[in-house]
């Protein structure tokens, strides 16, 4: 098997490498502002180069999980982010099908956030209906794929945590300076859950599609992690497991104050995923606070 994967030095992309390399798979990955070594270095928004990749590299499955995912700076950026998100994505199914002399598959990786949140849990066929700019972007970039091709797959992810270069890399881990921030008093929110899931699940359920992809119709896939953690949960976790105080931190029974507007709870339903034997689960407090310790 040849992969090409774009996103390889982000927080999913690394691990999806990882794995797949140390699996003895062939695998090209592709950076853009952190060169890494190993990775070739690509605007994958310059289509040209993206085809020329493409002929030259000839793989048997494309991963697209580059993306604006962060829903600030996505509406700071609305139009350089929609680029990214969906114009780049359409051409690289379009020019990446099936029917191609490669003859391969490609997995788009997509979000939770396609949904309003307040009517989980979500089967792979509900309709989206996104509250902000990033989950219409990811819900686009969907259609987008699927109708360029429709052996190509989706799979949408929930929010991640796993082996970050800074806190800030995910929006869980992040939590441990609120936490530790004790002169920034803050209103943290137990309104709105998650179904975490680490990178390495993540890149294990790639894996396994991967390797199941003869049998794996195109269409949509979802993997939500199997515990329901709101932030106010995260930081009482964090304070007590970490022996910190949390004085100055204030629950809010309602959605996070400040930012773009963000779904309640989007749990996803696995079915299509565990019925084919798909499962990667790491226990959320175990999995985290390993996240954590570098930093600590
Ligand atoms: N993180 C989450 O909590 C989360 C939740 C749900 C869904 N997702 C989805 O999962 C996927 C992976 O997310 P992530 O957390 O790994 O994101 P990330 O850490 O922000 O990484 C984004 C990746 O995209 C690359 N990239 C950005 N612009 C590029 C360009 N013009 N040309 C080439 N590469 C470019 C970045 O390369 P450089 O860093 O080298 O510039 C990086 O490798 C995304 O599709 C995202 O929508 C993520």
């Amino acid at each position: 098997m040849k992969v090409l994967l774009t996103g390889a030095s982000g927080l999913l992309g690394r691990d999806v490498h990882k794995l797949f390399k140390s699996k003895g798979i062939e695998i090209t990955g592709l950076c853009f502002s952190r060169p890494v070594e190993g990775l070739v270095q690509l605007d994958i928004t310059d289509n040209d180069a993206m085809d020329k990749l493409i002929a030259s590299t000839k793989p048997n499955l494309v991963i697209h999980s580059a993306a604006q995912r962060f829903p600030d700076q996505m509406e700071k950026e609305p139009e350089k982010s929609w680029k990214l998100n969906v114009d780049t994505t359409q051409h690289l199914a379009q020019i990446y099908k099936t029917t191609s002399a490669n003859g391969g598959r490609l997995i788009y990786i997509s979000t939770d956030y396609v949904f309003s949140g307040d009517n989980p849990p979500y089967s792979a066929e509900t309709e989206g209906n996104p509250t902000n700019v990033y989950g219409k972007s990811k819900l686009e970039g969907e259609k987008v794929v699927l109708a360029a091709d429709p052996n190509h797959c989706v799979l949408r992810v929930p929010v991640l945590y796993g082996d970050v270069k800074t806190l800030k890399e995910s929006a869980l881990t992040c939590l441990l300076d609120t936490v530790r921030e004790t002169s920034k008093p803050a209103k943290i929110s137990s309104y709105e859950k998650r179904n975490p899931a680490h990178t390495e699940d993540i890149a294990g359920i790639l894996l396994d599609m991967a390797n199941k992809l003869d049998t794996l119709p195109g269409g949509v896939y979802q993997w939500s992690g199997k515990e329901k953690w709101s932030k106010w949960d995260i930081v009482k976790l964090i304070s007590q497991e970490l022996s910190m105080p949390m004085d100055h931190l204030e629950e809010v029974a309602g959605p996070s104050p400040g930012g773009v507007p963000r779904p309640r709870d989007v749990e996803m339903d696995r079915s299509k995923l565990t019925d084919k034997g798909i499962d990667h689960h790491t226990d959320f407090k175990t999995g985290f606070l390993k996240c954590l310790q570098p930093f600590l």
